[in-house]
């Protein structure tokens, strides 16, 4: 008896079912089956009673030059593309509603018509009066930018082979729909067979495509993590809801580097590039408080400066909250513990808040002796010294160690008018940068220099 077909495959870990079901035997997972249709071949028949045709193998070794790429002179986007933007590539740029996606990439799309490209942009989202009228308002009303409003896919996939741009901006792949997919447009399948349809456009055609995705509460493409395996780049543009600055960073890329990022401020005529985000980050601080430190970091491969602020201060009995914006909070955690256990300074009975000022994510472990220092002098109700600069990763051990780039951070800090770091002892620091580095080798002895404890 031939098997029973097992159309129902779960998403996250492969099991297939005969029938639709809540929750997957396999691993557990809620709402992640889904039905997969059959493939042509139907059942029954072996791949080898049907040949395909061979395929060139081509040798490793060419003398192709690398591809062309195109630069829009907006340098915080050319950079984020890892300079400028390949040919017939596919590029995902996700990010909350409202957080200005769309303003940035009619920017973009004028700016690489400028470069000379010809640009075609379909909005599914607003109507051309819209998109026409936003554009007069970024100055950009005689950008030579052709325009669709459109949601229908064939119709557009249709427009683009005729009009053959280099380059064509999709906003959003939400709002596309197929009518050989039968379900409602934002749907998974939806979405999923969308961007296929698109990346294999711009792979076929050689014309680059950019899906503009909108991102869940949960941080994700709002339709399937598919669509980021699909594409060569996946771009993010976040910020703070109140804050101007808006980061562009690139999580994947093919053809450049990832984690890179691109630093624009929105202002009421689009947005602006920042070419120095460390001024930026450091604007509006004062004279040095406590719970304040300067954080020497790494993104992409710029250094750029922020600031962190600890707030400690004692909680209700047995409810002591730990709270952190733009740091991952089990980092906090762990360097808590680590104070704790190495240099005995307890924060138990205190609530903690820590926070990223101007709304940037860290994600480096050399900001781990920052984290303490601003802890620390929260604590104590003492500020460091003026002008310093800290960086540097903890162990469980309670030893500091070197990260990389320390000469580039110290030369950032020393540009931005800073005297003194504190980092990591071991990693060799030739005396160029002009500042006056205090190189600790363990958390108890920067403890003990710093805060006289110990
Ligand atoms: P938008 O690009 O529509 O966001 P998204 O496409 O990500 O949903 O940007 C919306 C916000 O940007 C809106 O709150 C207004 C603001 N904005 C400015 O501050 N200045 C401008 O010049 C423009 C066009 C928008
Ligand atoms: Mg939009």
């Amino acid at each position: 008896m031939a098997p029973k077909p097992r159309p129902f495959i779960c998403s996250s870990c492969g099991a297939a079912f005969a029938k639709w079901q809540g929750r997957c035997d396999g691993c557990g997972a809620w709402d992640t089956i889904t039905e997969e249709r059959p493939l042509a071949a139907g059942p029954g028949k072996s791949l080898g009673a049907l040949r395909g045709k061979p395929v060139p193998l081509l040798d490793l070794a060419t003398e192709e030059a690398p591809p062309p790429r195109t630069e829009t002179r907006v340098e915080e986007l050319d950079r984020v593309l890892g300079g400028g933007l390949v040919p017939a590539s596919a590029i995902l740029v996700g990010g909350d509603p409202g957080i200005g996606k769309s303003t940035l990439l009619l920017q973009a799309a004028a700016a690489f018509a400028r470069a000379g490209l010809s640009v075609v942009y379909v909005s599914g989202e607003e109507a051309s009066a819209q998109v026409r009228m936003r554009a007069q308002r970024l100055g950009l009303g005689k950008a030579e930018v052709r325009l669709a409003a459109e949601t229908n896919l064939r119709d557009i996939l249709t427009t683009l082979e005729e009009a053959k741009p280099d380059l064509a901006i999709i906003d959003s792949i939400q709002t596309m729909w197929l009518d050989t997919v039968d379900s409602a447009p934002g749907s998974v399948s939806q979405v999923r067979a969308a961007a296929h349809e698109l990346t294999t456009f711009a792979k076929s055609r050689g014309t680059s495509v950019i899906l503009v995705g909108h991102v869940t509460k949960e941080g994700q493409i709002a339709g399937p993590r598919v669509v980021e395996h699909m594409v060569d780049t996946v771009l993010y543009f976040e910020g703070e809801r109140g804050h101007q600055f808006r980061i562009l960073r690139s999580v994947k890329n093919r053809f450049g580097p990832a984690d890179e990022i691109g630093v624009f401020e929105m202002t009421g005529r689009g947005l602006a590039e920042v070419r120095n985000p460390s001024a930026l980050f450091l604007d509006g601080r004062g004279k040095p408080s406590p719970g304040s430190v300067v954080f020497a970091g790494i993104e992409g491969t710029r250094p750029v400066l922020c600031e962190l602020q600890a707030l400690v201060a004692p909680a209700p009995a047995g409810q002591a909250r730990r709270s952190t914006v733009g740091l991952d909070s089990g980092r906090l955690a762990m360097i808590l513990a680590v104070l704790e256990a190495r240099c005995g300074m307890t924060f138990t009975g205190l609530d903690v808040y820590l926070n990223v000022a101007g709304g940037l994510k860290i994600s480096e472990p050399a900001a781990d002796l920052a984290v303490a220092a601003a802890l620390l002098s929260a604590r104590e109700d003492q500020a460091l010294p003026e002008g310093t600069v800290v960086f540097g990763e903890i162990s469980l051990s309670g030893a500091l160690r070197p990260v990389t780039q320390m000469e580039n951070r110290l030369k950032e800090a020393a540009k931005l008018g800073f005297r003194n770091a504190l980092a990591p002892a071991g990693g060799r620091l030739s005396e160029t940068s002009g500042l006056s580095v205090s190189q600790v080798s363990d958390l108890p002895a920067f403890v003990g220099e710093q805060f006289g404890a110990g």
